[in-house]
């Protein structure tokens, strides 16, 4: 099924909705909960040129207002044709928004970035198409990845949290490292530069593990967050910026 035919799919998912609960017009934007982020004061731009299907399909989705954080799409509402799980298996286990990599960006100037652990390497995808200089490792091959559907949004390069070690130049990216497992914890060990990004939730999360979160405040602090950064709801992701202290 293409993305056109997917956020159909959607269209008639709210029509549905909305008949079924009142009459009168479809609310467009921010209105009763839950509320579509398109159209609403949440909804941000994508670039012209810009290829980001998933944030096109988040905008669309139910979202509620999740207080001091902003805005949490909601992709586990009952019936919804496209949700959470398919989202976060096709594309990224986190939200790309325009937003966050605008913010991306304007963090790095001209500094080149290495993500590691990139999955589908749909944040790389969308970091090259912001002009940034990116490299991304992933160990798996996309058709033995477990955490994705098998789809290369950019093609990474072979290689697990070792690499980190070999891009000391670079910004190191991580998103959603696996929860439970070390290779996050070794790849800041390993990483010699002096600006993390880390995408995901915090220590007692669905992240990494206890020793990266101990690692990563003895010798970071956080150096800011996208304000941009939209959740999926059920989560507590934040993509915060982190500079070495020691
Ligand atoms: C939860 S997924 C997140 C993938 C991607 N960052 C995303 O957000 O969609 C965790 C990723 O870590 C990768 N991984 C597993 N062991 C690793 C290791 N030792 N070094 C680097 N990455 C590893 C997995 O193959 C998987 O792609």
């Amino acid at each position: 099924m293409t993305v056109s035919a997917e956020l159909a799919e959607i269209s008639q998912w709210w029509r549905t909705q909305w008949s079924a609960t009142r009459s009168g017009p479809m609310p467009a934007a921010r209105g009763p909960r839950p509320f579509r982020i398109a159209g609403s004061a949440n909804d941000q731009t994508t670039r012209d040129g810009v290829d980001n299907p998933y944030w096109q399909f988040v905008r669309q989705l139910p979202s509620v207002d999740a207080g001091l954080d902003g805005v949490a799409a909601d992709g586990f509402a009952r019936g919804l044709p496209v949700g959470h799980h398919l989202l976060t298996m096709r594309y990224s286990w986190a939200i790309p928004s325009p937003g966050d990599i605008g913010w991306l960006a304007d963090l790095l100037g001209h500094r080149g970035l290495v993500e590691i652990g990139a999955g589908s390497g749909y944040w790389a995808w969308q970091a090259r198409q912001a002009g940034i200089d990116v490299l991304a490792y992933e160990p798996s091959d996309p058709a033995d990845n477990g955490y994705s559907d098998g789809v290369e949004y950019l093609a990474t390069l072979r290689g697990d949290h070792t690499a980190a070690g070999r891009h000391p130049d670079r910004a190191m990216l991580l998103c959603w490292p696996s929860q439970g497992d070390p290779w996050a914890a070794l790849a800041l060990a390993a990483y010699a530069g002096d600006l993390l990004v880390y995408i995901g939730e915090g220590p007692g999360g669905r992240c990494a593990d206890d020793g990266f979160f101990e690692l990563l405040g003895r010798h970071w602090t956080p150096a800011g967050a996208s304000p941009h950064h939209v959740s999926w709801s059920r989560t507590r992701c934040t993509m915060t910026a982190y500079r070495r202290t020691t």
